[in-house]
């Protein structure tokens, strides 16, 4: 029997890629998991489930997702995004091999250059102080895990910016997307991919290097940017999006102003190639 895999959030954007990949890689066995099937919240229904099912990987997807809502449901945010951490590490077999999935949040933004994994963290929203606690949480109790964090993750499940701007591109005649804050989208099938190669990398060398690694496609954009590609690709009318700057789209939540990611260590580390976001962008349209 091949390795067991266990993908929690399953229903998730990222849960939904590693899903439709799972049948490219017979070599392993997939479990899928979300909140009505293993809550992670619950540490005597987590800790049953290992029993039954001891795991060789856990991709840990789940996490409490929506930034704005973050800043009033506090302790929610923290039960998912650092308790349910804890939970799986202090849960799993000792042999079981954890790569959880944490964001650009945890900087400030206020860099100007590519953000590499040493970089100070010091995130400014409910959402990235629980991510990063997460983080934190885990290499506390299990060092030896793979921490990714990557960014402006889109695909075509559930809620995200790119189906965001072709509603929105349809209904309206005008559009304001802000121009000052810049990143990389990532498309979460090339994400999901690379977290899959870096179990075959793994299993090939029989090693599991543990630390945190930075992923998103490759280049950089604005929102604003990136809806005029968004469009572009739609087939929307052009001239509907005007640039503003953050100061004129408050949000509950401040964003990182810069949050471009250095992505030299995960792809010298385990060779993986990342694609640049329009190519992405294309490919994920293609598909809607
Ligand atoms: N989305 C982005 O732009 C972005 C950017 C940077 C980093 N990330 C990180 O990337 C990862 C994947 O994000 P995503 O966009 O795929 O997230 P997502 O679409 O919000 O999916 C998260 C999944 O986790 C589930 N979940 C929530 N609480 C749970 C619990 N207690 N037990 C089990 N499952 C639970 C959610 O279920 P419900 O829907 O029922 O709550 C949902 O299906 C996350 O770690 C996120 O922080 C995302």
């Amino acid at each position: 029997m091949g390795k067991k895999i266990l993908i929690t959030g399953a229903n998730g954007q990222l849960g939904n890629e590693l899903q439709k990949l799972a049948s490219d890689y017979p070599q392993f066995e997939f479990f899928l998991t979300d909140i009505d099937t293993l809550n992670l919240c619950d540490k005597a229904e987590m800790k049953s489930f290992f029993d039954g099912n001891p795991m060789d990987y856990i991709i840990n997807c789940a996490a409490y997702t929506a930034v704005d809502r973050a800043e009033e449901e506090v302790e929610n945010c923290y039960k998912v995004n650092r308790d349910a951490v804890q939970n799986i590490a202090e849960s799993v077999q000792k042999q079981t091999r954890i790569i959880h999935i944490s964001t650009d949040y945890v900087f400030d933004g206020t860099g100007k250059t590519p953000l590499r994994e040493s970089d100070r963290t010091n995130p400014q929203s409910v959402y990235g102080k629980s991510k990063l606690a997460g983080e934190q949480i885990l290499m506390e109790i299990k060092p030896e895990s793979i921490v990714i964090r990557t960014a402006w993750l889109y695909s075509p499940f559930g809620n995200n910016f790119v189906k965001t701007m072709i509603r929105l591109g349809k209904e309206r005649d005008s559009l304001n997307v802000v121009n000052d804050q810049t990143g990389t989208p990532t498309h979460a099938a090339d994400l999901a991919k690379a977290v899959l190669d870096i179990i075959i990398w793994s299993e090939e060398k029989n090693i599991f290097p543990a630390g945190i690694y930075h992923y998103s496609n490759e280049g950089v954009c604005s929102w604003y940017g990136f809806t005029l590609k968004i469009h572009e690709l739609a087939g929307i009318t052009a001239g509907k999006v005007h640039p503003v700057p953050t100061s004129e789209y408050p949000t509950k939540a401040p964003r990182p102003m810069y949050s471009v990611l250095d992505k030299n260590k995960i792809k010298s580390t385990f060779q993986i190639e990342i694609p640049e976001w329009e190519e992405s962008l294309e490919r994920m349209m293609k598909r809607q």
